[in-house]
């Protein structure tokens, strides 16, 4: 059963999210000992004499603050003074803003853990397309922040003839078909697609069919236009490869 928490992905997640959140977390677990402490030892003098069942030990009434503080107070023991009262009041509030806290710290430990394990996959998968490949590491990983990755199997549509073209692609692996006249077009693992949308603002100039499982990744315009402002080496070299299949689409 245990062998089990090593082959399920998940485990590991919520054990790198404990570990990166370690400080944290602990953190809270200090102030929810505090609480218990001082809450504890104030309800032990103050309702020892009136509830001694409940209260006779300091055990018990850390037993008692414990379970008040995560439950909000389970109603069958109450301290019987005022102050003792207010105590609990604010013992109940505080386990609430402590499990709150601690919810907090995970979900967005879950969220940041998430994002970085994203990135590192479209790193990778930018580092293998030749456009890129040539740039360092800090240039590849800006780049990564700007593209998507997709995955569309065999047989699926990428694109229209005629539709509006709002984003480009670059193929990681797999192998898409430009339906040109006469003779249609093959692309495959590192070539680029969609670019002449992107920059004449015509219409998609061919209808485009995934031929083998593709893996893509997507640039937005609105990134292409970034990209252009920040690379325009980058963008010049797709711009180049634009003019060229113009020209073969109006000799
Ligand atoms: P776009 O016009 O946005 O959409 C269709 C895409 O097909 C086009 O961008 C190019 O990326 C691609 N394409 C058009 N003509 C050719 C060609 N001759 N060779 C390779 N790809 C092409």
């Amino acid at each position: 059963m245990l062998k089990l928490t090593r082959y399920v992905a998940g485990f590991a997640l919520i054990g790198r999210v404990l570990h990166n959140e370690r400080g944290a977390l602990l953190s809270v677990l200090a102030a929810f000992a505090m609480v218990l402490l001082l809450a504890g030892t104030a309800e032990y003098l103050l309702e020892r004499g009136g509830q001694p069942q409940t209260f006779g030990s300091l055990p018990a009434a850390l037993w008692w603050c414990i379970v008040t503080l995560t439950t909000t107070g389970y109603g069958d023991a109450i301290p019987a003074t005022d102050l003792g009262r207010v105590i609990a009041s604010l013992v109940m509030i505080l386990g609430i803003a402590i499990f709150a806290l601690w919810a907090g710290i995970l979900a967005s430990g879950f969220a940041a853990e998430i994002r970085r394990r994203d990135f590192l996959r479209t790193w990778t998968l930018v580092a293998r397309v030749p456009l890129f490949k040539q740039l360092g590491a800090q240039v590849i990983a800006e780049v990564a922040r700007l593209l998507r990755p997709r995955r569309l199997p065999a047989g699926a549509p990428l694109m229209r003839k005629g539709e509006p073209g709002d984003c480009m692609y670059f193929i990681v692996d797999g192998e898409v078909e430009v339906a040109l006249e006469p003779k249609p077009v093959r692309l495959g693992q590192g070539a680029f697609l969609g670019e002449m949308a992107l920059i004449t603002g015509e219409p998609r100039s061919a209808s485009v069919l995934v031929r083998r499982a593709t893996q893509l990744l997507t640039l937005d315009i609105a990134d292409f236009r970034a990209l252009a402002g920040q690379h325009p080496e980058l963008t010049s070299a797709i711009e180049a490869e634009a003019e060229r299949r113009r020209a073969t689409l109006h000799p």
